[in-house]
């Protein structure tokens, strides 16, 4: 819907938090022209041969648009100063500058240039004076470049260095570069501040809720003003209510003022149905609309509760989470809209309904996605306060930057309704003295200046420091005051790992609900399933590369995963979390594996190991516990796959739900039945293989609810494949995500295949990423070849701006090929 066409000049859109997901873009038609403009297109970029070049050394540039990083287009070797932990890609120094006009009616308008994030450490000049330095690489800000500025024929010059050649400096892969969306605003001198709105809804019922916009409106111009400020809130596109104030605003100076709004009946937002209102405030003077700016807000209400855990619109619900770091696998870390949307979809199908953004600000397209989607997020600021965990890592900048880079955390993500929590920090080192304590006060009361509407948690592990290794000890006393989870810093005690101890809560904090900022770390390689040769103890290692570490009682349990030592099974933790009320919820260390931190191992492996799904976004087995926990869809999951030595034992594990029993099949011959006893989370049978058809059948009262069947595979002898929608726009971003199966000539996945598969492309679109969820793999993600793990891999194919139809054909040799047409519009 148009809300307005007639705007003037400076008016229009404003942070129109949807403006760059996709599906909502018709409905957002603020003619996104003047006041926020995408400024991602035509930038030069140069790579610093030598560390210490300065820009005048640099003869090569290409020409590319934003968002960019250069790290994943990089080669993969254990000597890069990243190390694997990091990724094992290299980082360096890189220039990013672009030229551009601006109108001559703009001379008396008030032009920011925004940046999303910039990993890291940029510097920003405009027409050669410089503008600052923001070292953090995942915060985003803003310089006003209205001063320095050519109007008019002349053209302007902005210029940014991003410095990431001091490494390691972070435990995961960060990307380098200007990875994130960069923008331009153009608005009256009278305008709305930049993050200028903050909305509440103070009271919430099911008949009526009040709603609370505080607007921050800034005068630039040399003389006091008088103006009108009108907020109208649509639901639906439907107009609800509207308010009008007159202001006087100083010259030169910033202005705060209050419009509360009554919203009957209001349609409340949840994970389930997540409900999404929008506030257009106005700015008019002289009779003139000068500054229109959009906050999409959502109407709900919540609370932890010490008993209960956490309620949402008067109904306890579990939070269901997983951590997720930024990248986006094989596209690196430079922002891709669907390609976010694309990971919550694959959550949100296996039950997910919160996201913890591990450790750091979250790009705003993953916030904008999870209001519209329906996640409970944790917005996490921090994973280094003063002491550093990597040699140059964000300890150098933090007695400079924290405050203000917490603030714009604060600012910008505050009118989300998928916020629920802020987390000041992720297992920080001093938490356990009274730096700790006294840094997290005065963080948690950043926090409370600019919120007082949600919890502020920290991710601790443990909240109590037992200075025991045994973590199972019932702690009998509280926190220590000189910690941080003694400090009073913290509405919510937020628990990594530890789960031994999540009973002892409320004797330990009686006063102080709970969350588990992270729990599970399990190890798993999809598709992987290896038998020791001792048949004894059948324990099927779902892992490339043995691990020696920890527990050797514990470290290998059945098909739940290898565990690590300060982890769990994934079903223990869940098991906790599911038995209690006041245990409010958990996120599980990760959704997806992410890139970096293949710990416990290093180098050959480059990326993690701990996703329910993995790096190309296959699910791992367990992905289908938590489905059948999580959802009411019905499931049935029987595995591993059935390609074994005859005679070689095997352990067949079910996940199922709504059925009563599962009955099992080895070629027509029952196994018999088995049913889930006291709180068990799947069911097995233990038998020799024998090649054939697995099949299984879950019932509920005699009647089948599914059937399942696995055969064994002969030799790999066709590819497969299968796009995730065959129909994109031709917009220049968008993605189509084609998953390769290689298959034998019955079509049975071959479990074991590791072909090396080769893509081409026809023109209008093109090949942005390969991938097959290996973390040993050291292939270019950015090639145009792959080998697949286990009779999978994935390409990723970016639309151009033609519309038409795309081919994508995939050939390996010995297979026969396969081809699939996508078409952009
Ligand atoms: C946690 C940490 C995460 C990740 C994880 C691996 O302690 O917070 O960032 O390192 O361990 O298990």
């Amino acid at each position: 819907m148009i809300f307005r066409k007639n705007i003037s000049l400076f008016a229009i859109i404003a942070v129109s938090l949807l403006i760059s997901c996709s599906d909502q873009e018709s409905e957002m038609e603020f003619e996104p022209e003047d006041r926020r403009i995408s400024f991602n297109e035509n930038w030069s970029f140069s790579l610093n041969k030598n560390e210490n070049d300065s820009i005048s050394n640099n003869s090569e540039w290409k020409n590319l648009n934003l968002p960019h990083e250069w790290s994943i287009e990089g080669e993969f070797s254990k000597d890069h100063p990243a190390g694997a932990g990091g990724g094992a890609l290299p980082g360096g120094t890189g220039w990013y500058k672009k030229k551009f006009q601006k109108k001559l009616e703009d001379t008396s308008s008030i032009t920011k240039i925004i940046f999303d994030g910039v990993y890291r450490d940029s510097e920003v000049w405009i027409n050669g004076t410089y503008l600052g330095n923001r070292p953090n690489g995942y915060v985003s800000f803003q310089y006003d470049l209205t001063p320095y500025l050519n109007y008019g024929e002349e053209k302007n010059e902005i210029l940014v260095k991003v410095n990431n050649a001091d490494q390691p400096n972070s435990r995961w892969y960060s990307g380098s570069g200007i990875y994130r969306n960069v923008w331009l605003t153009t608005t009256n001198k009278l305008h709305i501040a930049h993050w200028g709105t903050f909305i509440t809804t103070p009271q919430v019922t099911k008949d009526s809720a009040e709603a609370e916009l505080q607007i921050e409106i800034e005068n630039r111009f040399a003389s006091p003003k008088e103006a009108e400020v009108t907020t109208t809130i649509y639901f639906d596109d439907k107009e609800i209510t509207s308010r009008n104030d007159e202001i006087q605003i100083s010259s030169e100076k910033k202005k705060e003022i209050k419009q509360s709004f009554q919203v009957e009946n209001p349609q409340l937002w949840s994970v389930e149905n997540p409900q999404l209102y929008k506030a257009v405030t106005q700015i008019k003077l002289e009779d003139e609309i000068i500054d229109e700016y959009t906050t999409i807000f959502g109407i709900r209400d919540f609370e932890f509760d010490l008993d209960q855990g956490f309620i949402l619109n008067g109904k306890p619900i579990k939070i269901k989470g997983v951590c997720m770091h930024h990248d986006l696998g094989p596209l690196g870390a430079a922002v891709n809209t669907r390609a976010i949307e694309r990971q919550l979809e694959i959550l949100k199908e296996m039950g997910v309904n919160g996201i913890r953004t591990a450790h750091n600000m979250p790009a705003p397209e993953l916030l904008d996605l999870c209001d519209k989607m329906g996640f409970i997020v944790m917005d996490e600021v921090f994973d280094i306060w003063s002491q550093h965990k990597t040699e140059n890592d964000y300890a150098g900048d933090w007695k400079e930057w924290h405050e203000e880079d917490l603030k714009s955390m604060v600012l910008r993500d505050r009118n989300h309704p998928s916020v629920f929590m802020w987390s000041i920090g992720n297992e920080i080192q001093e938490q356990w003295n009274e730096k700790g304590a006294e840094i997290g006060r005065e963080l948690s009361a950043i926090v409370k200046e600019l919120d007082t509407t949600r919890p502020v948690t920290a991710g601790m592990n443990p909240p109590i420091h037992t200075n025991d290794e045994n973590v199972t000890l019932q702690f009998e006393e509280a926190a220590e005051p000189n910690s941080l989870a003694g400090s009073g810093a913290l509405d919510l005690i937020g628990y990594n790992y530890a789960h031994q101890t999540y009973t002892q809560h409320q004797t330990n904090f009686p006063n102080t609900p709970f969350i588990a900022t992270e729990t599970t770390s399990g190890l798993a390689t999809r598709g992987y399933y290896e038998f020791p040769s001792d048949t004894t103890k059948i324990w099927p290692v779902r892992w490339d590369i043995p691990f020696d570490g920890g527990n050797p009682d514990n470290t290998i349990s059945a098909f739940d995963q290898v565990r690590t030592p300060w982890g769990s099974l994934h079903e223990t933790t869940w098991k906790i979390i599911k038995k209690h009320d006041y245990l409010s919820g958990f996120f599980i260390w990760t959704g997806f594996d992410y890139l970096g931190e293949p710990t416990p191992y290093g180098w050959p492996s480059r990326s993690s190991y701990f996703g329910i799904v993995d790096l190309a976004g296959f699910p791992k087995d367990v992905y289908y516990m938590y489905k059948s926990e999580w959802t009411d869809e019905d499931v049935l999951h029987i595995f591993p796959h059935w390609n074994w030595e005859e005679g070689q034992m095997v352990d067949v594990w079910a996940y199922y739900n709504n059925a009563d029993e599962v009955e099992l099949f080895l070629n027509n011959e029952s196994l018999g039945t088995k049913s889930k006893e006291d709180d068990d989370l799947h069911v097995m049978w233990r038998l020799p293989y024998t090649a054939g058809t697995l099949k299984a059948v879950s019932r509920k009262d005699g009647k089948t609810v599914l059937e399942k069947e696995i055969n064994t595979a002969g030799e790999p002898a066709k590819l497969n494949l299968e796009a995730d929608r065959k129909t994109i726009k031709a917009d220049g971003n968008d993605l189509v995500f084609i998953s390769v199966y290689i298959n034998d000539e019955g079509g049975n996945l071959a479990p074991r295949a590791g072909n090396l598969v080769n893509f081409e492309v026809s023109d209008k679109a093109e090949i942005v990423g390969v991938a097959s969820g290996d973390p040993t793999n050291h292939e270019s993600f950015k090639g145009k070849k792959h080998k697949a793990l286990n009779g999978k891999c994935l390409v990723i194919v970016k639309a151009g701006k033609e519309a038409g139809t795309v081919s994508l054909s995939a050939k390996s040799e010995g297979l026969e090929e396969a081809s699939i047409t996508i078409t952009l519009e």
